[in-house]
């Protein structure tokens, strides 16, 4: 990228939140590649530091502060945020399914950090991470394409979907507050950000369910494209939507091209990593099944706990398809590691594990 296309110098501070996380090491390493040496990463006193190590001690020349800090108080992001020129805000409660803990460390953390740039004045530009799961496609048809154009959740109680709603209020947040302070911001919606790192089978896959002695899974995807971004793919667009010129405001999702379906991906992955039981199951069957279910927590008064509902089936299991033409287009992001090799990649980890 020239000169002319980056809003920053090289030599401009960056603060990473959740820099230890999975994408987190992965990014510094992307901006470190990239040029940029001044930067801070912000980890909690608790967190597992080995990944983010390794990538720092591989760039030992450049000004790379590990920052101890929990987005939860206010005077650590004060003191994170403190000259800072551009933000990249990874942090966020992706395991945790309970409705407060999201709220807490999606929604609050954001809350603070927004608060502390408002106090410094020195940013020029906020990434917002949120995810393609704050889309609704309740009036998509199956296989229609599920772009930024397409309605963001509206009906968050009807979806009780801890995840997705943390991540609707955290973009509302960061639109509000950049709009009434005149900040810019780019928000990026990865789909599956996969790769060596992350176990196992996504859940827009499916899930593994013990019945009685046998690990059965229950494969949910069907033909269904998966909205995979490989971890260095989804890197690059992380890294790109910061620096780059002329994208103030946008929204981009983030997916990969040579997009497999559900059934391929499970295929190969019984070939390449283990074998084991799978049983398909249909969409329309899933979707009586959390109409049932919705039915059942109603008639108990809302006491007996939702698993599924409809709206939930509906955003994972009714099967889009997706584009990463924007990310293309504006960012000039090309995936840097194609399907194959990135696949590949996965599988040995998985295999390692
Ligand atoms: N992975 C995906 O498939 C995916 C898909 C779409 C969007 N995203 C978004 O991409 C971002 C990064 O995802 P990831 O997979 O790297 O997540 P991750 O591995 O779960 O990492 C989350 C990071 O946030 C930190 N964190 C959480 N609460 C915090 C707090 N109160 N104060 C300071 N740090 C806090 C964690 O620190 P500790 O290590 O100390 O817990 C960790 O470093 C997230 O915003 C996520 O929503 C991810």
């Amino acid at each position: 990228m020239s000169v002319n296309d980056r809003i920053i110098d090289f030599s401009d501070k960056i603060l990473i939140t959740g820099s230890n996380g999975f994408i987190g090491p992965r990014l510094v390493k992307t901006l470190l590649d990239y040029g940029y040496y001044n930067l801070k990463c912000s980890v909690r006193s608790t967190s597992d530091l080995t990944a983010l190590r390794s990538v720092i001690s591989c760039h030992s020349s450049k000004n790379v502060q590990m920052c101890t800090g929990d987005l939860l108080s206010q005077q650590d992001c004060d003191r994170l945020v403190e000259g800072v020129r551009v933000i990249y805000h990874l942090a966020a409660a992706m395991r945790d399914t309970s409705f407060e803990s999201s709220y807490i460390n999606n929604v609050e953390t954001t809350r603070n950090i927004l608060n502390a740039v408002i106090k410094y004045k020195s940013l020029r530009r906020f990434v917002n991470m949120s995810s393609l799961r704050v889309y609704s496609n309740i009036n998509l048809e199956r296989g229609a394409l599920l772009d930024e154009s397409c309605d963001i959740e509206a009906d968050l109680d009807g979806r009780s979907d801890a995840y997705c709603t943390a991540k609707v209020m955290q973009e509302e947040l960061v639109t509000e507050v950049c709009n009434s302070n005149n900040l810019s911001c780019v928000t990026l919606r990865p789909g599956i950000v996969y790769g060596p790192g992350n176990k196992g089978l996504h859940r827009m896959v499916g899930r593994m369910k013990e019945i009685g002695p046998w690990s059965v899974f229950i494969h949910l995807g069907g033909q269904n494209v998966l909205p995979l971004s490989y971890v260095d793919n989804c890197t690059e667009a992380i890294a790109l939507a910061g620096v780059k010129k002329g994208v103030d405001g946008e929204i981009f999702n983030v997916v990969d091209d040579d997009l497999p379906t559900s059934q391929c991906f499970l295929r190969l992955y019984k070939q390449n990593v283990r074998d084991f039981l799978s049983i398909n199951i249909p969409y329309r069957m899933f979707y009586i099944f959390s109409y049932l279910c919705e039915n059942i927590s109603k008639l108990s008064n809302n006491k007996l706990p939702l698993p599924f509902n409809r709206k939930k089936c509906s955003a994972a299991w009714k099967g889009n398809i997706y584009s990463n033409e924007k990310l293309k287009n504006l960012l000039c992001w090309e995936p840097k590691v194609c399907f194959v090799d990135a696949l590949k990649n996965y599988f040995d980890y998985q295999k390692a594990g």
